[in-house]
């Protein structure tokens, strides 16, 4: 019998629901649920009928309760780098991803289910949420972008503090550190929001939202100049369809037809 998935996927309307499929463990992301979120996302970008992304976790417990600490508990100095690295890649995948993607999180969103759902667009959670970095229980650091993505989150101090101590936080206050884009009572209530938003953004020009992720990621990159990222993407969306498309629509008094061209 085949293996199960830890990635379960559907396509409903355009938007790619995955769902980490490893309940019994709390979901957590051992190197099979990597290598098929890597897959998945090499893939989004080029695949049409993908026009958005939810990402949340199977069962009423948890989006994701970190890397998997049994592979973490067998890691040496050389494969250490690697495993970090790697993850990085393959998060920074989701988080340039063109096309938007929104974390759903009930439940622990833990160590690497936290550096997850960080990397994503947005973030949508259910009131039972908890966040938190617990590595320095474990007597390491988050590898999968914790130490930046938290910092540029919520800022230097709260991150340092919550790095540090490994402390959680529900999902009240993680709404009013800037962790969350909304914050709902149930779990079917956030997927409703995470598609209300969807659907909103995919009557948008396609390719103007990927330029927005380009443009947006560009302020967290140091060796990068956002504002002549901006010029160019601002030119690219006017070599467009769509940008033809729009502006008549406006003029015309109808509602845009957006083609992703
Ligand atoms: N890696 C591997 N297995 C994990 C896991 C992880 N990150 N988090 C939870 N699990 C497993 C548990 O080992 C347990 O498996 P078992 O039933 O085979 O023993 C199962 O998921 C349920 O977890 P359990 O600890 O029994 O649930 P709980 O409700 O008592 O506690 C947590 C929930 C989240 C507080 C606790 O599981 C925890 O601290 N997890 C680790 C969090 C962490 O340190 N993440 C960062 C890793 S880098």
């Amino acid at each position: 019998m085949a293996e199960p998935k830890n990635i379960l996927s559907e396509n409903k309307d355009g938007i790619l629901y995955l769902t980490i499929n490893r309940e019994s463990k709390l979901n957590a992301i051992n190197f099979g649920t990597l290598e098929e979120i890597k897959n998945i996302f090499n893939e989004v970008n080029d695949n049409k009928s993908i026009r958005s992304v939810i990402i949340t976790g199977a069962g009423e417990k948890a989006f994701a309760a970190g890397a998997d600490i049994n592979e973490i508990a067998e890691l040496n100095e050389l494969n250490a780098r690697k495993f970090s690295e790697s993850g990085q890649e393959i998060f920074s995948l989701i988080e340039t991803c063109h096309k938007p993607v929104v974390a759903v999180i009930n439940g622990y969103a833990l160590g690497g289910g936290c550096e997850l759902a960080m990397a994503c667009h947005m973030r949508i959670a259910a009131s039972n949420a908890m966040f938190g970095q617990p590595e320095v229980n474990l007597g390491i650091i988050p590898g999968y972008g914790g130490t930046q993505r938290l910092t540029m989150l919520i800022g230097r101090a709260k991150a340092s503090e919550l790095l540090m101590t490994g402390d959680m936080v529900g999902a009240e206050e993680a709404k009013s550190l800037g962790l969350l884009n909304h914050l709902v009572p149930t779990k079917e209530d956030a997927i409703a929001k995470a598609e209300e938003i969807l659907h909103k953004i995919m009557s948008k020009a396609p390719l103007a939202i990927g330029m927005i992720v380009d443009c947006v990621n560009s302020v967290f990159e140091v060796d990068e100049n956002g504002y002549q990222i901006e010029a160019n993407s601002f030119a690219r969306c006017v070599k467009s369809e769509d940008y033809l498309e729009g502006t008549a629509a406006f003029l015309e008094k109808r509602k845009p037809n957006f083609k992703g061209e």
